[in-house]
């Protein structure tokens, strides 16, 4: 059905929301039905704001009689088109991004408990004003929302020594397909009443349950840190600096990110105000981040500096400098930050968020870049990221001049299916952290376990008997 004034689900919807709640105007529904990639757009009957839990659970029921398929959103930053609707303009799109107040702060406990539309910037911002920090941190943060995050359990650049979104997370609230409240929401420390089932909405993409609110952990604020930047001739150097970095700084290392000589370039290319960090050029590049709760305590600039110099001595590295403040810091977490914005400006690309275990993980990408570029003649596979998780981002870029659609469909599917097949027989994930949406669902169906494939579907089936939760997205 195209978007209608005359529909009666909408002017019921309208009712119970109002004017602001729901929009079908197309000027305010279509920026939200393309993915950020830009690689799927989808058709809405309208796109509903709602501001409440229980106007989400009224919505819901609605849906629910009027058989209308729900497509969850927050900031539309996702990486697997998790958040568009098809192109069949059955389903409404709720967009979370008006919920977004802070419920309760206890600054003591370190907890906060917010609304799912709360931006992770502005969640930072609030609770560093506290002397505290929420410690998951990604290159979308002006965009993402903490029910996204909680939905695709999401990883990025602080992982390695805080675990992804999952670890975060101490209570779920969110509207379950019938429009009951599934509240999680516990203080408590302890509890272990069976089931912890707050686990099966992290990562569920939407498919099992509206996340409404969350409770997160958080930790004291930074006291000091050292960011360093080091040129490597060869992919498996940067693995041993990284066993080295862990000897040397155990704990105080939080960070051990790679960004290879193309993903520089790129950057260096996209913002004209970037600056390359070390003067010559490096096959590789490691920014590695310290950091302490108290300041003084472990002299980070010093520990940074024998770190690099005995990494230097050891052969590891070919240049290596640490920022001489906070404001390099900052600049050398923003190349980090803008490689998938400058990647996605050169041209179609298919991208592949891989993991295999942590240990080979070099080896994995020396290997098969070059095969990939071989089967593929004129493609360039670039990896880069989050090296210390094991997970890379894996892209392989087309050969110059061809048609972006054209190449998608034919050679891309085909380069994709070969990557994952590579991953699959090296023990790894087809989806380290941005989650299968409707980018991977066929590739999870073909590739996944059988065994975990009839678990996937019996609980969806469960949770959501009419499959009217984001249906398309994830459960193959
Ligand atoms: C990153 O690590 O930069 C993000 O996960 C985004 C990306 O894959 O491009
Ligand atoms: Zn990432």
């Amino acid at each position: 059905m195209s978007m209608s004034q005359t529909d009666p689900f909408i002017d019921a919807a309208r009712d119970l929301l109002g004017e602001r709640g729901l929009a079908t105007d197309p000027d305010l529904v279509e920026p939200w039905l393309t993915d950020w990639r830009g690689r799927y757009t989808g058709k809405a009957r309208a796109l509903a704001s709602p501001t409440s839990t229980a106007e989400v659970a009224a919505l819901v029921r609605l849906c629910s009689r009027h058989s209308v398929p729900i497509v969850p959103q927050g900031g539309n930053s996702g990486m697997s088109g998790g958040a568009t609707p098809d192109g069949s303009g059955d389903s409404i799109v709720i967009s979370l991004r008006r919920m977004n107040a802070v419920r309760n702060f206890d600054i003591e406990g370190r907890q906060i408990t917010c609304d799912a539309g709360v931006v992770l910037q502005t969640l930072h911002e609030s609770v560093e004003a506290e002397g505290l920090r929420f410690p998951l941190t990604l290159g979308g943060k002006g965009s993402a929302t903490v029910g996204g995050l909680i939905s695709t359990n999401a990883g990025g650049t602080q992982v390695l020594r805080y675990g992804t979104m999952r670890a975060q997370v101490l209570g779920v609230e969110a509207v379950l397909a019938d429009g009951s409240i599934f509240d999680s929401l516990t203080p408590l420390k302890k509890d272990n009443r069976g089931f912890d089932l707050k686990q099966l909405l992290i990562g569920s993409e939407g498919t099992l349950g509206i996340v409404t609110g969350a409770t997160l952990r958080l930790l004291p604020a930074v006291a000091e840190r050292a960011v360093l930047w080091a040129g490597l001739g060869d992919l498996r150097d940067a693995r041993k600096l990284l066993l080295h970095a862990e000897r040397v700084a155990g704990d105080a290392l939080e960070g051990f990110e790679v960004v290879p000589r193309h993903s520089l370039e790129s950057v260096l290319a996209f913002n004209s105000q970037a600056r390359a960090p070390l003067q010559g050029t490096h096959e590789w590049n490691a920014l590695i981040e310290l950091t302490a709760s108290s300041s003084g305590a472990q002299k980070l600039a010093e520990l940074g500096q024998n770190l690099l110099e005995s990494a230097m001595t050891q052969g590891l590295i070919e240049d290596a400098t640490i920022a001489a403040n906070e404001g390099q810091a900052d600049a050398f977490w923003a190349i980090r930050d803008e490689i998938s914005l400058a990647e996605r400006a050169i041209g179609p690309a298919k991208q592949h968020d891989i993991s295999v275990p942590v240990a080979e993980m070099a080896e994995f990408v020396v290997a098969t870049s070059p095969k990939v570029e071989k089967a593929f003649p004129g493609t360039t596979a670039v990896a880069y990221g989050h090296l210390g998780d094991g997970n890379v981002h894996f892209h392989v870029l087309a050969p110059k001049g061809v048609d972006a659609q054209e190449w998608e469909n034919g050679e891309g599917k085909a380069i994709s299916a070969f990557v994952h097949d590579e991953v699959t027989a090296w023990g790894g994930s087809i989806s380290a952290e941005h989650g299968i949406g409707q980018m991977k669902r066929d590739e999870l169906g073909r590739l996944a376990d059988p065994v975990h494939l009839a678990i996937l579907r019996q609980v969806k089936q469960a949770l959501d008997p009419n499959g009217l939760l984001n249906p398309g997205k994830l459960v193959p």
